[in-house]
């Protein structure tokens, strides 16, 4: 709160060194100097303002130093992250902060630019913030527009409150129950991709994998979602798919991400987006028709546009109990589609690098696939996919590798007394989980950088700490599509694993560097595999 003060101050300071400056001017107009008198105030002018804003930055800097909170020596005006201008990516960068700082206590401070953010670097105290303290942390601070940009206002995005009674009313859409339901949607995308696929190695040996698998998981969520085939997987340019994808590269724009920081209000006032326009009204215009088309078909599918349009308020502008508004609704179902695909394609796209590098995990793999289908009479079931636990450790591993979402975001709702120490997290704060650094930390996993999928065994698994693997989050916040996510990503596996064997490609570099623009942990350059179909 007190920087708010302070930027009060200076803007009363600068407005009114404007007006005597203005009246200076006027008085001194008949002067015949007085361009050359303008021009000297104007220079000073500009001095006194970067004297202050020099003094801000200063005293923003000095935060965690005044709170007696170890933290990292801050570079002025950047702060700790001089590297957010695209060199490094996000997980990386606080994974870093994570190694730098965890010998100094559970809690620690950097600096973005000049917003404090604090780092949890103890598996103790992520517990606290993600589950057991959770009533301090309820908010993720991101930014929305929930009157010019209704897509923007998803539970993602959503502060406690207004958070707590979607996630309630949307619960249910998730269950295993409604997972079986939409079982055989997965398979049938599994199937186009599978028949794709089949085609393309027909004609080629080595090509790029992340685009594929991404059309695939675009497909699923398309069908789940929207209940339409979007077709990606024969059409690369397919709406749906082009869409996807703006949204993800917009998300990268600096001036915009600093601006939702640094003055969400005014940006709110100033009718800044959060979602690109032309994305918006595409995917506006698909939920509206879709609803329609159904409302009047009185189509049924199982699927998750359909448990929306039961909770459906019949006045379209009002939220309720336990209805949501259309743009609520259109929200959601915006918010599955991109917190879809994206996840569970680059999860995908990881475990077929690793399983490459590593032939006889792969072949352990899909022979685990054979006995478990030979099990259950060939057939790819609900029930058989669940069997095919193997796949669950492999994916498990690739999560811990690769968390696609490397940090997780959380904002103080409430002051919080840090267990065991004398600091106190206060309101407002944003503190962020080094999910990346955690993972590969050689003290919580033993030589990180090796891909073992038998970390997953019940035995390993039970020697960790409980919040040691985090890739969906915890706590009430954790990802709603956990279970969604590993079905559709298992059933995109078997598929993968039982008809071809994968390879290295000759473009493929060997390790893949990330990708640092974008906020999901995505290999730069796409997966070159060498594919070949097993007979
Ligand atoms: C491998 C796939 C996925 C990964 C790794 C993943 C990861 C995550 C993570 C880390 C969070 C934040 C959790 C936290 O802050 O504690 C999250 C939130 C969320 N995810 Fe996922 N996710 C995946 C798939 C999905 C799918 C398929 C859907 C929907 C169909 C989905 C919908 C959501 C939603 C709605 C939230 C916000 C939850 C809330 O704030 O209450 N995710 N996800
Ligand atoms: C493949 O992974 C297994 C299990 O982690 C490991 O024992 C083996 O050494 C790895 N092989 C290669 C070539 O990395």
């Amino acid at each position: 709160m007190r920087s708010a003060k302070m930027k009060f101050q200076v803007a009363k300071q600068l407005s009114n060194y404007s007006h005597r400056l203005i009246n200076k001017t006027k008085q001194k107009s008949r002067d015949r100097n007085h361009h050359e008198m303008v021009a000297v105030e104007i220079i000073m002018a500009a001095a006194m303002v970067a004297v202050i804003v020099y003094l801000y930055v200063k005293r923003q800097q000095r935060y965690w130093a005044r709170r007696n909170v170890p933290h990292l020596k801050p570079e002025f005006f950047y702060g700790n992250t001089k590297t957010l201008d695209h060199t490094e990516q996000l997980g990386m960068i606080f994974a870093r902060f994570y190694n730098e700082l965890k010998s100094s206590g559970p809690l620690a401070g950097v600096y973005m630019y000049v917003r404090p953010v604090a780092v949890v670097t103890d598996l103790e105290l992520v517990k606290c913030v993600l589950v057991k303290d959770f009533q301090h942390f309820t908010d993720r601070g991101f930014f929305y527009n929930e009157v010019q940009d209704p897509l923007s206002a998803h539970m993602f995005s959503l502060p406690g409150s207004k958070w707590r009674s979607l996630r309630q009313k949307l619960s249910p859409t998730f269950t295993s129950g409604k997972m079986k339901m939409m079982f055989s949607t997965i398979v049938a995308a599994g199937k186009q991709f599978n028949d794709f696929l089949e085609e393309k190695v027909g004609r080629e040996s080595e090509f790029e994998m992340k685009d594929l698998l991404a059309r695939f998981t675009t497909d699923v969520i398309g069908m789940c979602a929207f209940g339409i085939e979007c077709n990606s997987m024969k059409d690369p340019d397919a709406q749906f798919r082009v869409m996807g994808r703006k949204f993800f590269e917009d998300q990268r724009g600096l001036v915009k991400n600093v601006f939702h920081n640094a003055a969400p209000e005014l940006a709110k006032k100033a009718g800044v987006r959060a979602v690109n326009k032309d994305v918006a009204d595409f995917f506006l215009n698909v939920v509206r028709e879709t609803i329609d088309y159904r409302v009047k078909n009185n189509v049924k599918r199982n699927d998750f546009m359909d448990l929306l349009i039961q909770m459906r308020n019949p006045k379209e502008s009002e939220s309720g109990e336990n209805l949501l508004s259309f743009n609520e609704l259109a929200a959601q179902c915006f918010l599955f589609y991109v917190a879809g695909f994206e996840t569970s394609s680059t999860l995908l796209t990881w475990t077929l690098y690793e399983l490459s590098l590593n032939q006889s995990v792969q072949e352990k793999g899909r022979q685990h696939v054979m006995d478990v289908l030979a099990k259950h009479g060939g057939k790819i079931t609900y029930e058989s996919v669940n069997d095919m636990i193997y796949l669950d450790k492999i994916l498990n591993e690739a999560l811990r590798k690769y968390p696609p979402v490397p940090v997780h975001f959380r904002e103080a709702t409430k002051d919080y007394q840090v267990p065991d120490t004398k600091i106190t997290i206060e309101t407002g704060t944003k503190v962020f989980i080094p999910v990346y650094g955690i993972h590969h930390d050689p003290a919580v996993f033993p030589d990180p950088e090796r891909f073992d999928p038998e970390r997953f065994s019940p035995e390993q698994v039970q020697k960790r700490h409980p919040y040691a693997w985090t890739p969906f989050g915890e706590g009430p916040r954790i990802c709603i599509g956990l279970r969604f996510g590993m079905l559709q990503a298992k059933v995109g596996l078997l598929y993968l694993l039982k008809n071809y064997k994968f390879g290295i490609g000759k473009q493929c570099k060997v390790p893949l560097n990330f990708d640092v623009r974008s906020v999901i942990l995505s290999p730069e350059g796409g997966l070159w595999l060498n594919v070949k179909k097993i007979y």
